[in-house]
């Protein structure tokens, strides 16, 4: 269980910050919140502690703790501090080291307290240099700065300043405590499905929900990674910190990941994809049509690019990770296809228990052998696979 300390600053988007207690509760994370006076404004004291199953911590003067050292007392007893909202008053609060109220003595007494600032106001607020300024100097005091995102504002305008969105939050709190063993790599994904067209409304697809692919990339980004994810068609949002090349078909795929290794040098390529195996040899303009009395139409298939053997077999090749889908004999299966693409590591799984489920059951397969990672979400499971790969990439290319 982590222990939280939440400030709350006294911004309009501090009802997201309610929505951000409810899933770190949900997360099993014990959640402290304390709010500025100016917060109390936006929301009651009383919905973050009905959320959050806790007194709100409010007043300097009027402490719960025994000793009267909240003001102390809260930084200590947590492993995580995050301000969502911070406005921008409380960002050069914070920057310049004031203690005038309670929030402002904790980000005081934070010490070694690992701590995130998501800075929310309107945008010329936020590109007033005086911000920038206390925003530069926080970094450099080792404060996490997450967004501003991007987009409408409550006061009507459209640009940067909007807090970004309690699951955004989370994932950035996650990479705040994440080990950045990834720091200065770039990790390139392919994620999803691939949808290969028969004629214009008809495709070959298969199952595949995008959920490992997804989980992955934000594992690889929690770790301080710079991370691509070529990604095929599917119903979820963007993971938060990736940079999403979407794409259909195999071939796109291919294409998009070629792209990319001649972009930059890529550390890691992790195929996570259900790519489509065979294509329709010819897609037929316009829609099929159904007559009566005349028979099916044959659909003749070609063989797809093998996206990942051809990545593995380049004189430049990143360490790649290759996944099996399997319908039996997983660990000889697994090992088997291993070898055949030419991959340090493959992660192997029951194809039909994997598809769509939000967890699942891998095996580990490399040169020494077979490890397998218990039944866990998907995101647990990513984080597992990505430590070990992190643990095996070769030294940074100069
Ligand atoms: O051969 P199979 O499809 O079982 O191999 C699975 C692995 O190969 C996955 O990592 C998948 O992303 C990758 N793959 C690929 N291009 C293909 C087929 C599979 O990159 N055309």
């Amino acid at each position: 269980m982590r222990r939280i300390l939440l400030g709350v600053g006294g911004g309009i988007a501090a009802y997201k910050a309610c929505e951000l207690t409810r899933l770190l509760v949900k997360a099993g994370d014990a959640v402290q919140v304390v709010m500025t006076e100016a917060a109390t404004r936006f929301v009651a004291p009383l919905t973050f502690q009905a959320l959050s199953g806790r007194e709100v911590a409010l007043d300097l003067w009027r402490p719960q703790a025994t000793g009267g050292m909240d003001h102390i007392d809260l930084a200590r007893a947590a492993d995580a501090f995050v301000v969502a909202p911070a406005t921008a008053d409380l960002l050069a609060r914070a920057a310049q080291g004031r203690g005038d109220d309670l929030l402002a003595n904790l980000l005081l007494a934070r010490g070694a307290l690992p701590t995130l600032l998501a800075p929310a106001m309107n945008r010329a607020m936020w590109a007033n240099a005086a911000v920038q300024r206390n925003v530069a100097l926080l970094r450099g005091d080792g404060v996490r700065i997450a967004g501003p995102g991007s987009g409408e504002q409550a006061c009507g305008e459209v640009g940067d300043g909007r807090l970004l969105e309690p699951e955004q939050l989370l994932a950035e709190l996650d990479a705040l405590l994440a080990p950045q063993v990834l720091r200065g790599r770039r990790v390139l994904l392919t994620a999803g499905p691939t949808w290969e067209p028969w004629d214009e409304v008809r495709y070959l697809g298969n199952r595949s929900s995008g959920k490992m692919g997804w989980a992955l990339a934000r594992a690889a980004w929690e770790r301080g990674a710079e991370v691509v994810m070529v990604a095929g068609p599917s119903a979820l949002e963007p993971p938060h910190g990736a940079r999403v090349v979407a794409v259909q078909t195999a071939r796109q795929m291919r294409d998009a990941v070629l792209a990319e290794l001649q972009r930059a040098a890529v550390d890691l390529f992790v195929a996570a994809a259900a790519v489509a195996d065979w294509r329709p040899a010819q897609v037929v303009a316009g829609k099929l049509k159904k007559r009566a009395g005349e028979a099916a139409p044959a659909l003749a298939l070609e063989l797809n690019p093998d996206i990942l053997a051809e990545v593995a077999a380049r004189a430049d090749a990143p360490y790649c990770v290759g996944f099996a889908a399997e319908a039996d004999d997983l660990h000889a299966q697994a090992q088997a296809k291993r070898l055949r693409k030419g991959v340090p590591l493959l992660v192997g799984n029951i194809g039909a228990q994997a598809f769509g489920s939000d967890d699942n059951v891998c095996v580990l397969v490399d040169a020494d052998g077979v490890r397998a990672l218990p039944r866990a979400p998907k995101l647990q499971l990513a984080r597992q696979i990505i430590d070990e790969a992190a643990t095996r990439l070769p030294e940074r290319r100069p």
